[in-house]
């Protein structure tokens, strides 16, 4: 018997989402769920389980307690299972909880991106992979933590996850909706294509002018109609009523179910994903089965296209990511993380991911709200 459709490892915030939309989607009848918290994790099941009833939905979903810091555990747990495809949705701390800072170290922080928070999101990812990779696993793994740095990280140790999920993925509909609305059509009408980075999701939330290079596309009945309005200003409108923190993982979800499904499927469908195949951020990409194939427009090279998302790395405080994985941070980004929080880590060394955690974890409950 073929093992579970889904593995969802985290039953946190977005974990739990993709597990209660997977849950009530008749494609789904059979989802496990893991997390090292099994008495939540169990809960989590639960409330899955009897909320899909409503919608006449009963698809088996069992929980398995996971602790990615013990890698033969996981990998012995992914041997058994194996499932088709693995999503992870873990960290050590979410993206939104280290905005809990006073508002002018917040300003401060915010200035010099997200990077500097990536053991946070590294940590158990490569700990994942380095068990994939030792067990006989034959599905696929999508990554949702952090993947436009994350994935690239791995990628140079030879870990890369298919795929990221989510990030400049979320601008895809709010940009379809947005000219639709413009032009009065309906926003299934609108054919988009874009390489864009994480540092650009959380730009357009607040700013219209200044951002980093990306490449956006805009298709109406055949029709190239990029040129029609100012692009950032576009972007900016589309982004700037979104919900913050935790609220956003319902869409989140969904973006990385579109990914499940066309894995399952083998569809060759074309997504927005970030990190595929280990490249920074994101590009528009073809999802089969076992692989994901960069689907650029003729203009734009694949070259182009990662150097695009370089610069929009720097932004986001990664100065590069040498070839033996470490990440060098922006002089900016190491020195404000030095100066609001006595964090002091300019190169970060993956084999040291989970002890920087640590130290930044406790550093920065010094001075959470
Ligand atoms: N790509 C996107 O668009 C996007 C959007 C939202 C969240 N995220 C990312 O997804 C990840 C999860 O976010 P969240 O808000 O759900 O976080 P969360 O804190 O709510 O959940 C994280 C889960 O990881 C589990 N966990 C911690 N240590 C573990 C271990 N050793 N083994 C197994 N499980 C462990 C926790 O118990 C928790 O349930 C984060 O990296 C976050 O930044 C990405």
């Amino acid at each position: 018997m073929k093992g579970p459709q889904l593995l969802i490892l985290g039953a946190g915030g977005l974990g739990g989402w993709v597990l209660e939309l997977a849950a009530r989607d008749m494609r789904f009848h059979w989802i496990v769920l893991a997390d090292v918290n099994e008495e939540y994790g169990e809960k989590k099941v639960l409330n899955a389980r009897t909320g899909a009833a409503y919608h006449g939905r009963y698809p088996r979903i069992d929980f398995e307690q996971i602790d990615l810091l013990k890698e033969q555990q996981t990998a012995e747990t992914i041997n058994r299972l194996q499932p088709e495809v693995i999503i992870n949705c873990t960290t050590l701390l979410s993206w939104w909880v280290t905005k809990q800072v006073p508002p002018e170290t917040l300003e401060k922080l915010e200035k010099v991106g997200f990077g500097p928070w990536l053991p946070m999101h590294l940590a158990l990812t490569r700990r994942l992979m380095k068990a994939v990779k030792q067990a006989d696993y034959r599905g696929s793994v999508i990554n949702g933590s952090f993947p436009d740095a994350v994935n690239p990280v791995l990628g140079k140790l030879d870990l890369a996850p298919l795929c990221g999920l989510g990030n400049f993925d979320l601008l895809y509909p709010a940009i379809k909706l947005e000219v639709g609305r413009r032009l009065g059509i309906n926003g299934a009408n609108v054919d988009v294509i874009m390489v864009m980075h994480h540092f650009h999701t959380s730009f357009f939330r607040k700013h219209a002018e200044g951002p980093p290079p990306y490449y956006l596309k805009i298709n109406v009945g055949g029709e190239d109609i990029s040129s029609k309005w100012n692009r950032n200003q576009l972007l900016y409108e589309a982004s700037k009523n979104r919900l913050e923190g935790a609220e956003i993982n319902p869409q989140v979800a969904s973006s990385a179910l579109q990914i499940v499904q066309a894995i399952l499927e083998n569809s060759g469908k074309l997504i927005h994903v970030p990190g595929p195949g280990g490249l920074p951020g994101g590009y528009p990409t073809l999802i089969f089965r076992d692989k994901a194939e960069i689907s650029l427009p003729g203009e734009l090279s694949l070259a182009g296209a990662v150097k695009m998302n370089e610069e929009a790395g720097k932004r986001d405080g990664i100065e590069k990511i040498e070839e033996d994985g470490r990440v060098v941070f922006t002089e900016q980004a190491a020195e404000t993380m030095k100066d609001n929080l006595g964090y002091d880590c300019p190169v970060l060394d993956p084999d040291e991911d989970f002890e920087r955690a640590r130290e930044l974890i406790g550093l920065f409950k010094k001075i959470a709200r």
